[in-house]
């Protein structure tokens, strides 16, 4: 049998969104194509691991305060995913800065909470919300060194109502970022019944 398609999940947290795309894709057959998820983290108290553990799936950890430097964990976690050969890497509330250790080996997309380039960094729905702005939403680029700066791939808007709550805004971008990125990966994979399915 083909090898499965192989996506790389890196998280950081919660792991809504790696739930999220185990629920789409994982043991799901595309033609003769099997996707598989590769759970991966940089804390081993993330939520997300129980999460991944509740659908069968064992989470690779590599926790970087193991290593003495960004750029030593970047490296580290460039050869764990090498080892992998993912066919594609996602990185679904990954909380880390890449240096070029790890862009310049590892070709990645990100999902991010906001219009991009507006609002990069940590805190994208508590800056996009309090903007004044009357719609935020949610991006998927590619990964380089500049942080949430890489060529954008998709994006959905999210509209702020008079009204709204930092709590509803946030849900209504999370629902966002729960239906776009699997959409992109689809696209990216190539997985067209899937997204006829979403
Ligand atoms: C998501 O909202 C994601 O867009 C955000 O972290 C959250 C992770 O949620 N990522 C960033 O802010 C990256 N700068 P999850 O753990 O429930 O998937």
């Amino acid at each position: 049998m083909a090898r499965p398609l192989t996506v790389a999940v890196l998280f950081s947290g919660r792991g809504s969104n790696l739930e999220n795309l185990i629920r789409h894709f994982h043991g799901k057959r595309f033609d003769t194509k099997e996707v598989r998820i590769l759970p991966v983290t940089n804390r081993p108290e993330a939520p997300g691991i129980a999460l991944a553990a509740r659908h069968g799936l064992k989470t690779r950890l590599l926790d970087h305060r193991n290593y003495e430097s960004r750029e030593a964990f970047d490296t580290a976690l460039a050869a764990l995913l090498e080892g992998e050969r993912p066919d594609l890497v996602v990185l679904a509330g990954f909380m880390r800065i890449l240096t070029p250790r790890f862009t310049d080996r590892i070709e990645a997309i990100n999902l991010h909470p906001s219009l991009l380039p507006l609002f990069k960094g940590a805190n994208a729905i508590e800056e996009s919300f309090a903007s004044g702005m009357k719609v935020g939403g949610v991006t998927v680029h590619r990964v380089t060194s500049e942080l949430d700066g890489g060529e954008i791939l998709a994006q959905r808007c999210v509209p702020i109502e008079p009204g709204e709550t930092l709590e509803t805004f946030t849900r209504k971008i999370q629902a966002a970022e729960h239906t776009l990125l699997p959409e992109v990966i689809a696209d990216l994979l190539d997985l067209t019944e899937t997204k006829e399915s979403l």
